[in-house]
């Protein structure tokens, strides 16, 4: 059997260059990533101070940020999740691949969105399992559907949900998401639900794949919402059947997330009034995106209901994303990511901007981006 070959993360390549320009004196607006601008809050910062002054740090599992975030589920939607279900990790991503490797066995079959965030299909792949991808277009408002689930023929082992999703920020409605536990259930196919976007939405609340399916897995990460992407803190939600093949491959492969994030975690919890102003802020830098982004000439794009993602459809303009943002990137010093790293057969059409900047440098980014694609425009007539 041969290693698997999984493909590089573009962004992180022209994020890379972005940094070697700004070294270089450049000055550089980063909408290739999505990561707050706004660093933790600061009650968590001040607690994390108080820590580093008075405790030896050795591996250590928060009793009480467990507590919380069950607290946290039952809280929001009205679900009960036992703490014992709940693993804390350094981040959604080491969450997502204790998720796989412990629900299913190499070689499964695990269907996904395409476009999806690049680390479903890469991660799969790397764990000798095997992508599914359910092309989904605007049609499908870019999403999973039961429909699509349930015309897979044969079925899947697993599909992965992630409602806001990543390139696209559109969310699945409640029926939807019903729909597809129920198609699920009919077949057999275990769900992973990716709810790292959950608190991001601009159309109202979100459901959580927990208030109807109890036997799902859910990661989760203070990444986003709580803009604590370098604490590298997450956590996953087993369900009972998997508490054993959890708890066994944490205890080989990961152990415990730093303990100086899980206390500032924990405060975080608390900071809704500080975390709700950064919502508002990205509230506005979606509208002000919408507005201006046909002074790019940018028409056709996914509806961005929730995460902080525009993705766009710059078809008109170039059939190579990573080129395109290349030339962006070095003519106009603003770094965003190609539609290539989410779909590696449509993206090629395709851009992702992250509005997870501050308002200011978003305006500086659009100073610059519309006479630079009038020019790419003018280019291609
Ligand atoms: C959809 C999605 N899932 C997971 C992750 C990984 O996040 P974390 O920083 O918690 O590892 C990201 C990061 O951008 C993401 O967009």
């Amino acid at each position: 059997m041969t290693v698997p070959r999984i493909d590089p993360f573009h962004a992180v390549g022209l994020s890379t260059l972005a940094h070697q320009m700004a070294a270089e004196g450049r000055d550089i607006v980063h909408m290739e990533f999505g990561q707050p601008s706004t660093g933790a809050p600061k009650a968590a910062i001040a607690e994390a101070h108080r820590i580093l002054d008075s405790d030896g740090m050795g591996y250590w599992e928060s009793t009480p940020l467990k507590a919380r975030i069950a607290r946290h589920y039952l809280e929001t939607y009205g679900a009960t999740v036992l703490p014992e279900q709940i693993w804390l990790t350094c981040g959604a991503s080491p969450a997502f691949v204790l998720a796989l490797n412990s629900a299913f066995t190499p070689g499964a079959r695990i269907a996904l969105a395409r476009p999806g965030y690049v680390a479903y299909r890469n991660t799969l792949r790397a764990l000798y399992l095997e992508p599914v991808e359910i092309p989904c277009g605007p049609a499908e408002r870019f999403q999973l559907s039961a429909a699509a689930i349930a015309a897979l023929d044969p079925p899947p082992d697993g599909v992965i949900l992630a409602s806001p999703a990543n390139p696209t920020g559109t969310i699945l409605s409640d029926a939807e998401m019903q729909a597809i536990v129920t198609v699920c259930r009919d077949r057999g196919i275990r769900i992973v639900s990716d709810e790292i976007y959950h608190g991001l939405s601009y159309i109202g609340p979100v459901r959580s794949i927990l208030q109807d399916e109890p036997e799902a897995l859910v990661v989760n990460s203070f990444s986003k919402y709580f803009s604590m992407a370098g604490w590298r803190l997450g956590w996953l939600v087993a369900p009972p059947s998997l508490i054993e093949a959890v708890r066994t491959r944490v205890g080989n492969m990961f152990l415990t997330p730093p303990s100086l994030s899980q206390h500032a975690g924990l405060v975080a919890f608390d900071c809704r009034e500080e975390l709700e102003g950064h919502v508002r802020m990205y509230r506005h830098n979606r509208d002000l995106l919408l507005e201006r982004l046909p002074e790019l000439g940018i028409e056709r794009i996914a509806p961005p209901d929730g995460a902080f993602y525009i993705y766009a459809d710059i078809g008109h303009l170039t059939n190579d994303s990573l080129a395109f943002c290349t030339r962006l990137l070095a003519d106009t010093g603003v770094a965003t990511a190609p539609g290539l790293d989410f779909d590696p057969v449509e993206g090629n059409r395709f851009m992702r901007f992250s509005f997870a900047v501050s308002t200011d440098r978003l305006e500086e980014a659009l100073r610059r981006m519309v006479p630079w694609f009038a020019r790419a425009g003018r280019a291609t007539d």
